[in-house]
């Protein structure tokens, strides 16, 4: 056992637990957190997707106890109270979502790369959607919809920070 002090979705989070603790299991069953899915646990659907200090990450295979001082950000942290992060606001508009169970790990993937190429300053081409969606999966193969939520989502975030700028 080990203790573990962290802040998710912006609360200071500190408990003490069994060393082999998987974050995914910490999220979900320490914290009641269940919108963080668990599909395969073998680090190849990314249900589970979580953000780490704004980075996305699979947390089917990250240790709780290796997250001494981060941040986590789940898909319950990235509205702003009643307000849908424009990300989720684009899943919902272009039906991004059939059983929604890979959902909240796309929203975390759009999230993170949208982030990513505006830092680049690269444009981000439905081809390059569809390429860094490689790591999440979609039962319902719903990809269509899903790639058009992220490039509209894109078209959002940028102009925010445009505006705040
Ligand atoms: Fe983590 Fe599938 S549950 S990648
Ligand atoms: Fe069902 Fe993706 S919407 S798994």
């Amino acid at each position: 056992m080990s203790r573990v002090k962290l802040t998710v979705n912006g609360e200071a989070v500190s408990r003490e637990v069994p060393d082999n603790t998987l974050l995914s299991e910490f999220l979900r069953e320490d914290l009641r957190l269940t919108g963080t899915h668990v599909g395969c646990d073998t680090s190849q659907c990314g249900a589970c997707l979580v953000h780490i200090d704004g980075r996305a990450v699979k947390a089917c295979t990250t240790l709780a106890v290796s997250l001494e001082g981060v941040e986590v950000t789940t898909i319950e942290g990235v509205a702003n109270g009643d307000e849908l992060h424009p990300m989720q606001a684009a899943f919902n508009t272009h039906h991004g979502l059939q059983c929604g169970f890979c959902t909240p790990g796309m929203v975390m993937a759009g999230i993170d790369m949208v982030t990513r190429y505006q830092a680049m300053g690269a444009p981000l081409t439905e081809a390059a959607i569809r390429d860094e969606l490689e790591g999440n999966l979609c039962r319902c193969t719903g990809y269509h919809n899903i790639v058009k939520a992220i490039e509209d989502a894109a078209q959002t975030m940028t102009g925010m920070v445009k505006a705040a700028q």
